[in-house]
């Protein structure tokens, strides 16, 4: 579905991706791992056409390379942002409509039901303003306006960051839902131990360079050297 090819990439003259190549097959997790400052980030925002990439970036075939980000996320990437990022100034309502469309004419599209169902703490409080949220709910409403794109492929940047456990089980309750229902799903995390459970395939960067790849089995297998690049 998402493949990255070789992908280079920075800001301005700073060269941050050197050599990244990770892919997502349809209805999988994937995940992105390595330590701070590794290109990560980065490497979503290449994805979504926030930084500039010549070549290597394609989904379902077609390049999203010199893409706008508005039409790459028509084309149906969702992303959940780093620092989550909601609307201060909306409700929570608003926030889950004003993006909200279904593209993709996805059989049982999200809907403000659904995402109430997922996330019933979101329902009572519709209309509260976002930015007087708590951390954790502000997460939910970044997922849960995501969703309302109907994305064919997720991305999630930290989303359990910061969090208490209680809120940070939930979203992991959250993913664990999608995957059920064959969301494909990129995700970044620091927590290992949940992703080996819940991700089918890994990815780590090493300054701007994928520098390791393979499934639940390898990660097992290789689990030292996993523990030097992600630094545990
Ligand atoms: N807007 C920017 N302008 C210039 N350099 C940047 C910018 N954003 C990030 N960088 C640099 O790019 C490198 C990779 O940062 P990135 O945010 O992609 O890392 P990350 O792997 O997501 O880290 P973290 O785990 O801390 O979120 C860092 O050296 C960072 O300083
Ligand atoms: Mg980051």
């Amino acid at each position: 579905m998402l493949e990255l090819s070789h992908v280079s990439g920075g800001y301005g003259s700073s060269q941050v991706l050197f050599d990244v190549s990770l892919s997502v097959p349809e209805g999988k997790i994937v995940t992105l791992l390595g330590r701070n400052g590794m290109g990560k980030t980065t490497s979503v925002r290449a994805i979504m056409g926030l930084v500039p990439t010549r070549t290597g970036i394609t989904l379902n075939g077609l390049s999203l390379c010199g893409a706008a980000p508005d039409a790459i996320a028509r084309r149906g990437i969702g992303l959940v942002p780093e620092g989550r990022l909601v609307f201060p100034t909306l409700t929570v309502h608003e926030n889950l409509v004003a993006t909200a469309s279904n593209r993709m004419k996805r059989k049982n599209p999200w809907t403000l039901q659904r995402i109430g169902e997922l996330f019933p703490r979101l329902r009572e409080r519709a209309q509260q303003y976002a930015r007087t949220l708590s951390g954790g709910e502000q997460q939910m409403l970044a997922i849960g306006r995501a969703l309302m794109t109907n994305p064919n492929l997720l991305i999630l940047d930290e989303a359990t960051e910061g969090l208490a456990p209680v809120v940070r089980g939930e979203i992991w309750h959250c993913i664990e839902a999608l995957k059920a229902e064959g969301q494909s799903i990129l995700l970044i995390d620091k927590n290992l131990n949940v992703l080996k459970r819940l991700a089918d395939y890994h990815y780590i960067l090493e300054k701007g360079r994928t520098v390791w790849s393979g499934d639940r089995a390898a990660l097992e297998r290789d689990g030292e050297l996993v523990n030097t690049y992600v630094g545990i």
